[in-house]
């Protein structure tokens, strides 16, 4: 069987490991797929900064030309950010490859246009790594529960602001206190607003409550108050009243079902709900459907190796349906429903 070429878009944290993985277990990943895979270039910025164990002579700083060589099957996107992203992924399927991208913030924006090139050119787009690291919940939607009715997304989905309430929560700390102990140990970014704000939470969960309720939710849609008004006095209350303060995205279909709501912001938690016990960085999302009941999905929610995990699978999925001659579910917003600001708070 001829090997399934793969090029990777970016190679820092995600993509390096990415990369890692499909060498040291490329038997493992021919053995599942059905045909050895190939990396067949790496598109960088800066070339001096690609980590050893990467053949140099893969790497390459013109991204549009490896997208557009014609005998790639899979692009890899792990760059982050709209542009060059978007122009990037888009070229990559009109060339022929399927897409497996990380990158949450071009989904929640462009999702239904990047959905409708890759129907047109009859090609995949998988992007389980861009809500919520390694934890699977893009193909649990998509595909396992696809024959049920989800009402409920809900959980934490950002990790850095889950580490900072943490610590709140148990040292008595501030929020700024919290926040520098967070960016001293490398989980918040030298620019926090993304996450500190809810913009990287808001993301998230305008593509799961797409996903989950089959109709389109933009990010504008997506209510989003961030933590940064969270206070020591705040966890004092919250304790008195056997509660815990989290960051929560919450999308729900209203009880008639004629529309959708999606929201994040600071909630208080019973210390007997599962969430309250969310430490760290780690991630939780509770999905409510008709016949399932409720199913909760809890692991690490960022990181170079649980999110290239999720990247792998999507890889290895994206393989067997191109030599399986077919693709896997499209984007499935048949539904249009409104959304409403709030919901029923
Ligand atoms: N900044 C994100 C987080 C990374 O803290 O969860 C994963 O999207």
């Amino acid at each position: 069987t001829r090997p399934l070429k793969v090029a990777l878009l970016g190679c820092g944290v995600v993509g390096s490991e990415v990369a890692r993985i499909m060498t040291t277990h490329a038997d493992d990943l021919a053995a599942r797929i059905g045909a050895p895979v190939e990396l067949a270039g790496v598109a960088v910025r800066r070339p001096d900064r690609v980590r050893e164990g990467i053949d140099p002579a893969l790497v390459t700083t013109d991204a549009t030309a490896l997208v557009k060589r014609g005998d790639i099957d899979v692009v890899v996107e792990v760059i982050g950010g709209i542009e060059p992203a978007r122009t990037l992924i888009t070229t990559a399927m009109e060339h022929g490859a399927s897409v497996v991208s990380a990158n949450k913030a071009l989904l929640a924006q462009d999702g239904p246009a990047l959905h409708a090139v890759a129907a047109g050119q009859g090609r995949d787009l998988y992007y389980e790594a861009a809500v919520a690291g390694a934890i699977p919940l893009i193909r649990p939607l998509r595909e396992s529960l696809a024959g049920d009715k989800v009402n409920r997304v809900l959980g934490i989905v950002n990790g850095t602001t889950n580490f900072i309430l943490d610590a709140m929560d148990s040292t008595g700390a501030g929020y700024q206190e919290a926040l520098d102990e967070a960016t001293a140990l490398g989980y918040a970014e030298a620019d926090p607003t993304a996450d500190v704000e809810g913009f990287d939470a808001a993301a998230k969960a305008a593509i799961l409550a797409g996903i989950a309720f089959h109709t389109r939710v933009r990010l504008d849609d997506v209510h989003r108050e961030g933590m940064t008004e969270v206070t020591a006095a705040d966890f004092a209350s919250a304790k008195e009243m056997g509660c815990t303060i989290k960051l929560l995205a919450i999308c729900e279909r209203a009880a008639d079902g004629a529309s959708v709501t999606a929201r994040v912001h600071p909630a208080m938690i019973p210390l007997s709900h599962p969430l309250a016990n969310v430490r760290g960085a780690y991630n939780a999302v509770f999905v409510e459907a008709e016949a399932a009941g409720q199913l909760m999905f809890y692991g690490p929610g960022a990181g170079g190796a649980p999110t290239a995990s999720a990247v792998l699978g999507d890889l290895v999925a994206v393989c067997r349906n191109r030599l399986g001659g077919g693709r896997g579910p499209g984007e499935s917003a048949y539904a249009a429903l409104p959304v409403s600001p709030m919901g029923e708070v």
